[in-house]
């Protein structure tokens, strides 16, 4: 069963669900798409961490009451990191996947701040293996892609959602997304679902592209292997692609764009 380690299932805690019957749709598609297991990861900031792991803790507990579900949901969180992320240092094991030491974090998209680079180095020195949600997402010009590569070979994880492979977020990460796993930049992908709607269902038509374009084996590494590891703790390297001159045509359609 798939793993998706990025989801904002719990409602009314952040701009995902807005209400429990919503929060259950998205449990029923999961199933549906083949999901066991869901992590809901909230935004989580320097200014709430103290606070937002129990509401997300109570919120799930509603979201489970009298209902029966196959798919397991796992509370860890999503970190908007700032560079004053050492001030919250005894708080980020609340919000790690599992019980390893990986934590989800991003930036507000389309933005690339000047800081980011030492914010993930402080979250490493503080001993966490950050895992950076939707690199195709920040809006990096030519010269800034790459970053990936650095980013990657200092140990920072790569995780692009689902729906950029088909375009939801546009063409530029579309082109990105495509090209950062032509590269084996990626260590995972996910959903990023905010609701039942639009997003959920862009990642079912991401799955499917990935099984056309990489095949059904290349999808269960993506969100199955790879997400096992990440929970086992152990260290993982991002995904080569077995495919890269199919891949390498596909994105050359972009670039000749
Ligand atoms: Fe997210």
């Amino acid at each position: 069963m798939y793993i998706d380690l990025h989801s904002h299932i719990l409602p009314g805690i952040d701009d995902g669900s807005r209400s429990l019957d919503e929060s259950h749709t998205m449990l029923a598609t999961y199933a549906d798409l083949g999901f066991g297991t869901v992590f809901a990861t909230p935004h989580v900031t320097v200014d709430d961490i103290d606070t937002q792991g129990d509401t997300a803790d109570t919120v799930l507990a509603e979201v489970l009451e009298g209902i029966e579900t196959d798919i397991k949901i796992i509370r860890a969180g999503e970190l908007r990191l700032s560079p004053d992320v050492n001030t919250v240092a005894d708080l980020l094991g609340n919000y790690t996947l599992g019980d390893s030491r990986y934590l989800l974090v991003d930036f507000a998209s389309g933005v690339w701040p000047f800081y980011a680079e030492d914010a993930l180095f402080q979250l490493q020195m503080l001993g966490y293996t950050p895992i950076l949600a939707h690199p195709e997402r920040y809006g990096w010009s030519s010269d800034q892609r790459s970053l990936a590569p650095d980013l990657v070979g200092r140990g920072v994880l790569l995780q692009v959602t689902l729906g950029s492979f088909v375009g939801t977020f546009g063409k530029a990460a579309q082109s990105l997304a495509i090209d950062l796993l032509k590269s084996g930049l990626v260590h995972t992908v996910a959903t990023d679902a905010h609701g039942p709607g639009s997003r959920l269902k862009a990642a079912a038509r991401g799955m499917e592209w990935l099984t056309q374009n990489i095949g059904a084996d290349a999808l269960d590494t993506l969100l199955i292997d790879q997400p096992l590891r990440i929970l086992a703790g152990e260290d993982v390297t991002a995904f080569q692609p077995a495919t890269r001159s199919r891949l390498a045509w596909i994105f050359s359609k972009w670039v000749r764009r």
